[in-house]
């Protein structure tokens, strides 16, 4: 038997055994609740890297009910005794205002992408309820405004 003591950390409240393997919180994460508890955009091959995207963020606390930051779970390297929660209200808005921005700058050429429907932008979108088309409505709006502010 080995004498290295096992390392735990918590995601929402249950206890897990970090491995060699997980060498962030995402990782962490992923081994255990599934590859869809946390939602990832610039962790996707299939898309351009976006940088920080942070749609990846989780809270975090280093000891049970003390104070939470949040951090980017794809960076972020997990540690003994973290407690790590990965869904609440403050997330799902902070994603949400995370993928909104990205698709107001996106080109939205879905008909025509080699990655309709298999295309994570897309997934997370609908995951978080955004309806793509309502973005663009807004985009187009907010060049409209811009065209206006132009106007003499
Ligand atoms: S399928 Fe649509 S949302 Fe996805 S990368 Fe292509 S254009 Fe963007
Ligand atoms: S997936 Fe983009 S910062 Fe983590």
């Amino acid at each position: 038997m080995s004498s290295e003591k096992r390392k735990i950390a918590y995601i929402d409240g249950k206890p897990y055994e970090i491995g060699p393997n997980h060498t962030s919180i995402l990782k962490f994460v992923k081994s255990y609740v599934g590859e869809k508890k946390v939602p990832t955009l610039c962790d996707d091959p299939n898309l351009a890297p976006y940088g920080a995207c942070r749609v990846c963020s989780v809270e975090v606390a280093l000891e049970k009910d003390g104070p939470t930051r949040v951090v980017a779970s794809c960076h972020t390297p997990v540690a003994e005794k973290q407690h790590i929660f990965t869904t609440n209200e403050a997330l799902t808005s902070l994603r949400k205002n995370i993928v909104e921005l990205v698709l107001t700058d996106h080109p939205m050429e879905c008909d025509t992408c080699e990655v309709n429907n298999n295309c994570e932008l897309q997934t997370v979108a609908s995951d978080l309820e955004l309806k793509i088309t309502d973005i663009t409505v807004q985009n187009n709006i907010r060049e409209f405004q811009e065209t206006l502010l132009t106007i003499t």
